[in-house]
């Protein structure tokens, strides 16, 4: 079985829920601390050996590009006597891995960004990691799904976790086997339900491994939910025929597209590396 060793990240979101910060910026590019958000996403992927990652943007982004580039003027000022721990670690973010850039033409939603990969990623199972979601874990997240898919054979895996039966109209939900198990076969997705109607509370996080035939089935979605091609759409559909997994990922999750869960991320992060919360 192919293991994984390519991830998507798509990142060329608008971020309208964190305006006025992304009006210029690209809302992947906001630090938590001293890093920007979707450096975190990269380490967490290298961390589970994924060695090849795509980052989804759209036009104005070429700092993301930079983020990853390397900056001689900035490693000749920190080639100074001192400043070596500073030059190790702006050297270290250009080798964190091979990182390849595809433009977004036309942000029509989750499901198309991820196609957009279709060319870079060819006929092989990848990862898909959300930029807003950020997950502290014991284990890299998208690892524990790589680990999942191997344990299964192969197949697709989705990270999932229970919210509040009010919180489904936020989230992908899914339906599975044995809704007590940690692992489950999925039998059903939908995107955003009302909570009247929602098929149970396991939500998805921004974190999927997918088996190359989710691009077949993402080439047909039409216009979903808000108007946008949805990743969630392209999943259902390919349910009869790609076996796919939810998996209770362990971990915290924080959902860095709001503020609070910007905020909440920061204040964890900080905590984790010794900064003083007064
Ligand atoms: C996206 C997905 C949704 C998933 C969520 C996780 O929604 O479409 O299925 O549950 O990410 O963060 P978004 O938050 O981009 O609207």
């Amino acid at each position: 079985m192919k293991k994984v060793t390519k991830a998507v990240i798509p990142a060329a979101g608008l971020g309208t829920r964190v305006l006025p910060a992304t009006k210029a910026m690209p809302k992947g590019m906001l630090p938590l601390v001293d890093k920007p958000a979707i450096q975190y996403l990269v380490e967490e992927a290298v961390r589970s050996g994924i060695t090849d990652i795509l980052i989804i943007v759209s036009r104005n982004q070429d700092i993301i590009q930079d983020h990853f580039d390397r900056s001689p003027e900035l490693e000749a000022k920190l080639a100074a006597p001192g400043k070596e721990k500073m030059l190790e670690e702006c050297l270290g973010i250009s080798n964190l891995a091979n990182i390849f850039f595809v433009r977004q033409q036309q942000t029509l939603g989750l499901g198309h960004a991820v196609l957009c990969a279709k060319p870079v990623v060819g006929d092989e199972p990848f990862g898909v990691m959300l930029a807003d979601d950020l997950v502290d874990a014991p284990s890299s997240c998208i690892g524990q799904l790589t680990a999942v898919r191997e344990a299964r054979g192969g197949g697709s895996v989705i990270a999932v976790q229970d919210v509040a039966p009010e919180a489904t109209n936020k989230y992908g939900i899914v339906s599975v086997d044995d809704t007590s198990l940690q692992t489950s076969q999925m039998r059903g997705i939908v995107e955003k339900p009302d909570p009247k109607v929602a098929p149970s509370r396991m939500a998805v996080i921004g974190r999927y491994v997918f088996e190359p035939e989710v691009f077949d089935y993402l080439e047909k979605v039409t216009v979903g939910v808000g108007g946008e091609i949805q990743l969630t759409d392209g999943i259902a559909s390919s349910l009869d025929t790609v076996p796919t997994y939810a998996h209770r990922f362990e971990g915290t999750r924080f959902d860095c597209g709001s503020k609070q869960g910007f905020l909440d991320a920061t204040i964890h992060f900080a905590r984790k590396r010794g900064f003083k919360i007064n």
